[in-house]
């Protein structure tokens, strides 16, 4: 039975990639850091068929520990401090989190399994003001928020130990993928739960920045099956993942107000206070390396996506679903 490393286990692509490595016969070990509060709300369902180990990204020693406790096939660098905004209040913790917390986790690796193969999650984030469209793994980068800088160090330096060290070591370059289990912060969430929040009458508006800014969304579910695929490539290398379509914010709450038929424009309200320092205009990836090397295909569609969301938050409101 092959061992894996998850660490950010309790966020978002943490919870799915666990469910997806299970199914695949797995054992799965989660890193989480120690709160004062538990965070598993997005594993519940699988938290007695995971091993959950406590260490942090800012504590060499915790993670040196945990690798050799383990002793891992596969560990997947999944957390990080993953919200833009919070990334120009807190600049110096994303770094610590998000940058040089990937360096201690590949030291780990390097000192107590290096034969472990690595994954980085790099981030379409990096592209920011973009250079060419669509963005491949050769576009240059231009990040253009304190965590694009920061996903851009992880992005080098997991291709640094690659090539210095002979590790495994890849990153995913993906871009934005949601779900029902995504952080209700982010622009796609906010929006699906302000839509439930709306229809069962506990809100009358919501707030938001710009609805200009244009975004190639997935399914997460369909992009950590990529991060596997990833790890079982007969050599090393870097591939982005996306779905080769852009659409706005403005889109998403057309579609995401019309499923529950509703006019977004009677309930969008633009507060110019969400608005960013530095935007990312748009993104548009192209996947084709990982289609034709990993085989890889994403399988939810945009409308798909947008009525997933609602249909769940719609549901949790209404008593009947867990998130
Ligand atoms: P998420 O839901 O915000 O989850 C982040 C995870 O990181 C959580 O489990 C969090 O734990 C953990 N974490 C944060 N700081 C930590 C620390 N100091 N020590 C240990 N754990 C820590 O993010 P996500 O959407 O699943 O994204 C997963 C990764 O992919 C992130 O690195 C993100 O930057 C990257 N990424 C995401 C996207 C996307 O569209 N979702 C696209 C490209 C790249 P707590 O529960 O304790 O907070
Ligand atoms: N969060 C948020 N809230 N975003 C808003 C809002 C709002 O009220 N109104 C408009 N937006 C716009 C933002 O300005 C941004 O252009 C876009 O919606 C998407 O914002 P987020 O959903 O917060 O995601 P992100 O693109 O900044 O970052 C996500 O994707 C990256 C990959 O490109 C995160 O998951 C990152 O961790 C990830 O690396």
């Amino acid at each position: 039975m092959k061992k894996a490393l998850i660490t950010g286990i309790t966020g978002q692509d943490g919870s799915y990639l666990a469910d997806l490595l299970l199914e695949k016969g797995y054992e799965v070990y989660g890193m989480v850091r120690r709160s004062s509060t538990e965070t598993f709300e997005r594993i519940s369902h699988l938290i007695d068929r995971v091993h959950l180990m406590q260490a942090d990204l800012l504590d060499e020693l915790s993670l040196i520990r945990l690798v050799e406790s383990i002793g891992p096939d596969e560990v997947y660098n999944l957390a990080a401090m993953s919200f833009v905004p919070t990334s120009w209040s807190q600049p110096v913790l994303t770094g610590e989190f998000t940058a040089i917390g990937v360096t201690r986790v590949l030291e780990a690796l390097r000192i107590a399994q290096p034969k472990a193969r690595f994954y980085q999650a790099s981030s379409s984030e990096m592209f920011g003001m973009v250079r060419e469209v669509p963005q491949t793994e050769l576009t240059p980068f231009h990040p253009r928020s304190p965590y694009g800088v920061a996903k851009v160090y992880g992005h080098y330096i997991t291709v640094n130990y690659r090539e210095s060290y002979d590790l495994f070591a890849v990153s995913g370059i993906l871009f934005n993928h949601e779900s029902p289990r995504r952080g209700k912060e982010f622009v796609t969430r906010k929006i699906t739960d302000g839509v439930a929040r709306i229809k069962t009458g506990r809100a009358t508006e919501l707030r938001l920045g710009n609805l200009d800014a244009e975004r190639d969304w997935g399914f997460a579910g369909d992009y950590v099956e990529a991060m596997w695929r990833m790890l079982q490539a007969d050599a090393p290398r870097d591939y982005v993942v996306a779905t080769g379509e852009t659409h706005s914010v403005r889109e998403f709450c057309e579609l995401a107000f019309g499923h529950v038929g509703l006019d977004w424009e009677q309930y969008v309200r633009v507060d110019s206070s969400l608005v960013r320092p530095a935007e990312v205009d748009q993104l548009l990836g192209d996947a084709t390396r990982a289609e034709t090397e990993l085989g890889w295909r994403r399988r939810v569609d945009f409308p798909g996506l947008v009525r997933m969301m609602v249909d769940a938050d719609l549901a949790r409101y209404q008593g009947g679903g867990a998130v």
